[in-house]
Order: C-alpha cells, then structure tokens, then sequence
C-alpha cells in the first residue's frame, strides 16, 4: 500500500564506501513509491535510516556515536522509526537490536531491494531483522533511478558480493557472494541516467574485473565497457574496484580503444612486499602489478594511478615496509587511500602471528602519506601553466563564483565561473597546483 507523496520523510546517514551511497539511492527510489520525501534534517524525519560501513573499527566508531544521537532525539520525543542498514547491521545482526532496545530496524546490504515492505513491517510496530542473503541466481538488482542522487556523474552497480577472500577484509561477511546483473539491466541505468543529463558513469562492483565470468553467456568486462560505451551521451566511463590479479589484457586494450574510458584507474595494491600480499592472500606479486602498470601506461600514456595501502599488516617487517614505500615511488601513484590495519571480526588474519605494535603501524602510515603528499603535490604543481579539459560538477564548497570540475586523468580544479557551467567540458588553464587539488581559470 501506498500512502500520499510527501506525507512522511526520511533521513539517511551513509557511512563508508561507493556501493553504500549507491545502495543510498537505490533505497531513497524505493521508498519515494511508499509516500516518502526528504528530511532536510534528522529531527524533520518520520525514518532515519543509517547506511553502515565495518570496513575498520573507526568506520563503525563513527555510526555508533551518530546513531547515539538519533536514539537521544527519540527518547526525548521525537516520533521516529530508526533503522540500522548495510555492512554492520549484517554482520551485527540481532545483537545490535538486543544492545538498543529502541532500534526499529537492522537489516543488510541484501535488504536494500526490499526496503518498502521492511518499512511497512516497521510502521506496523514490528521490530525488523533481516539479515538473509538472497538467492544469487535471481538477485533482485532495483532498476529504479533516483534523480536526487546524481549528478553529472553517476554510479552504476555491476555487480555484488565478493568471492575474494583477502584475509584482512570483512566485505564477503557482510555483503556475500558475489553475483553479476545482468548487462542488459546495466545498459538499460545508463540510458536512464544520460537521459537526466549525466555525462560520466561509474561501474562499481566489489571485483569489478570478475564481472561475468560465473555467469554463462554473460559478456566479460571488458566487454561491458565497450557496451557501455557505444551508449550515446556517455562521455567518460570510470570503474572500481580493480583488482590487479583479475585484471586482463583485454581490459588494457581497452584503454587504446576507448576514449570515454578515462586516463585514471583506481587499482588497490595494498602492499609493495610480495611476502605480504602472499598473506593477504592477494595472489599477485610486487612485479606482476609493477609489470600491469607498464601494460597500462603503454596502452595510455597520460594514465593516472591511486590505489589503496594497509601499513602495519600482522608480520610486516621494516624490510616489507620499505617496500611499500618504493613501490610508492615506482608506480607513481597520485593518490592513496592508506589505512592501519585493522583488525576485523572473524577474518583469517586475526589469527595470524605477530600483530604490530600501534605506535609501529603509526609511524610507517606517517611516513608513507608525508611521501605520497610529495608525489601528489608535484603531480598537481606539474600541471601549473597547462590547460586541461575539465568536466564541470558543481559549485566549489568553499567559494562562491567558483565551481569545481575534475580532468579525466582525475585532477579536481577549481576556477571562477558561472552554474551554468555544469556539465559542460571547458579548457582551463591551470594557474596553482595543491595536494588533492588545483586552482584555474578559463581560457
Ligand atoms: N584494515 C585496514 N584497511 C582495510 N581495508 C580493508 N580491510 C581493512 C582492514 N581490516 C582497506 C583496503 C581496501 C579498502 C577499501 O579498505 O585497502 O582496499
Ligand atoms: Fe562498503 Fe566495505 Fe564499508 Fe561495506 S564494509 S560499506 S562494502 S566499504
């Protein structure tokens, strides 16, 4: 049943990574059919719904001092069903219900296509918990689009789950088994997507390079980026997350193919010794990702790397550090993610030996992102007197009559200039060059 648009609202936190702001807009699509709008903010709402990320112990710190506040809010009187969605509230479960006897509801990352009827339940006064995987042959994939969520670029699932087992990461408890949409449904959002102006899409998966390949008669990766890009209106195609040891020849090739497909590739290595990435269960060595960057580098020359680091996994020596810090160097990345290790309920490397001393992990992490500043500054500061395609987004955050665009090699520049602006792909010279960004004005 379906009650009157705009009579309740609903607030949403989201923790955490691509696929969980994704899962955001999917949920926010679904519930816009049973009556709900947009809370300006969380006292304004009937349904506060946290999106979680367990990805590390801070990410989980972080949603359980938010949803403190919201069960506060609650007690002191506001009407309000609160619910606890994604990767803690899988792995979680009805603990979390049992801790917070004023929680409504705690349901996965597989609840998301079924969130109308959790609501309804919720509504009714149950107390929801649904933490089922579904059946991956079926996999309910929600096709709706909501236009609130994007932009000029845009995320397109391309698939679920994990089938990895890096022995550091919760992901496949928490989200399952992997299985890939079917590419006819991808295709089809990203024609619904280029018909409410977006220009750049993202193809996200947890292994995005296993697309298909488990599926029979489904097209490969590479070849749902060909697809993809013979949809009109697609101006840049983006992907993650790669994973080195999947990622094959034919995805290389594309990059001579494609021009939509941008000159960046985020490409976690995680580290630089290969005695480490054997524990991490990566299946790939120092040499064979140094050995994938020149087959990508030849096959686009202005290509751009990040990638994602852990310092401080169970057992690294100096020795396997340093790695890590010249692989820095040598792959040239522009960017990292780099996280301490953390440990993770019920992941194989809590059980290995030797687990870092803090104060070691810290030191390294400081040490790598005082270089990778380096690199990056002197990447951005290299553009300095150039001028660069940049594909408009939005208004700068912090100034007005600025806005804010990135390259397709993915450098954010800001420049004086108009709204109107948006979407449009304007030359503008590069006058000053930051850490993350840069600064710019049109030619
Ligand atoms: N500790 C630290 N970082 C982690 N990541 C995944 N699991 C952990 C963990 N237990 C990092 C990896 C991954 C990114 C999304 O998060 O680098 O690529
Ligand atoms: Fe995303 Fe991973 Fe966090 Fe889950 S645990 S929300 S998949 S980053």
């Amino acid at each position: 049943m379906s009650s009157q648009p705009g009579s309740k609202k609903v607030f949403f936190h989201t923790f955490g990574c691509q696929m969980n702001e994704y899962d955001t807009g999917k949920m926010r699509a679904r519930l816009r059919a049973e009556g709900y709008t947009d809370a300006s903010s969380p006292d304004d709402a009937d349904l506060i719904l946290l999106n979680t990320c367990s990805i590390r112990e801070k990410a989980v710190q972080k949603m359980d001092s938010a949803l403190g506040e919201y069960r506060r809010a609650k007690r002191d009187g506001q009407k309000v069903i609160i619910g606890v969605a994604g990767c803690v509230a899988q792995q979680e479960g009805n603990a979390l219900l049992k801790r917070y006897p004023d929680l409504d509801m705690v349901f996965g990352p597989d609840g998301v296509p079924h969130i109308g009827s959790l609501v309804r339940k919720a509504s009714e006064g149950q107390r929801v918990l649904d933490t089922d995987f579904l059946d991956l042959e079926t996999y309910p994939f929600v096709q709706e689009i909501d236009p609130t969520t994007h932009g000029v670029g845009a995320f397109v699932t391309i698939q679920k789950g994990c089938d990895n087992k890096c022995t550091f990461c919760i992901v496949p408890t928490t989200r399952g088994a992997e299985a890939s949409r079917p590419s006819e449904q991808i295709i089809q959002e990203v024609r619904d997507l280029v018909a409410t102006g977006v220009q750049e899409i993202t193809l996200i998966g947890q292994n995005v390079n296993s697309y298909g390949l488990k599926n029979t008669g489904e097209i490969t990766f590479a070849q749902l980026l060909y697809k993809v890009a013979e949809v009109p209106g697609v101006e840049r195609i983006r992907y993650t997350t790669s994973h080195p040891r999947d990622m094959g020849p034919d995805v290389v090739q594309a990059y001579r193919d494609l021009p939509q497909l941008t000159s960046h590739l985020h490409l976690p290595v995680q580290s630089g010794s290969s005695r480490v990435l054997r524990r991490m269960k990566r299946f790939y060595t120092r040499e064979r990702f140094l050995s994938l960057v020149d087959d990508l580098r030849s096959a686009r020359d202005d290509l751009t790397l990040t990638t994602d680091i852990i310092v401080g996994f169970p057992g690294e020596t100096d020795e396997d550090f340093e790695q890590t810090m010249t692989l820095l160097d040598e792959a040239g990345f522009v960017g990292s993610f780099s996280f301490k290790y953390s440990p993770r309920p019920g992941t194989p490397a809590l059980r290995l030996k030797d687990h870092l001393d803090d104060k070691v992990s810290g030191a390294r992490l400081t040490r790598y992102q005082t270089r990778q500043r380096e690199l990056s500054l002197a990447w951005t500061r290299g553009h300095e007197g150039k001028v660069v395609d940049v594909l408009v987004e939005g208004p700068s955050r912090h100034d007005e009559g600025v806005v804010a665009g990135r390259t397709g090699t993915n450098l954010m520049v800001n420049f004086p200039g108009s709204l109107e602006l948006v979407g449009q792909t304007v030359p503008v010279r590069v006058t000053r060059g930051f850490t993350h960004t840069a600064r710019g004005e049109r030619v």
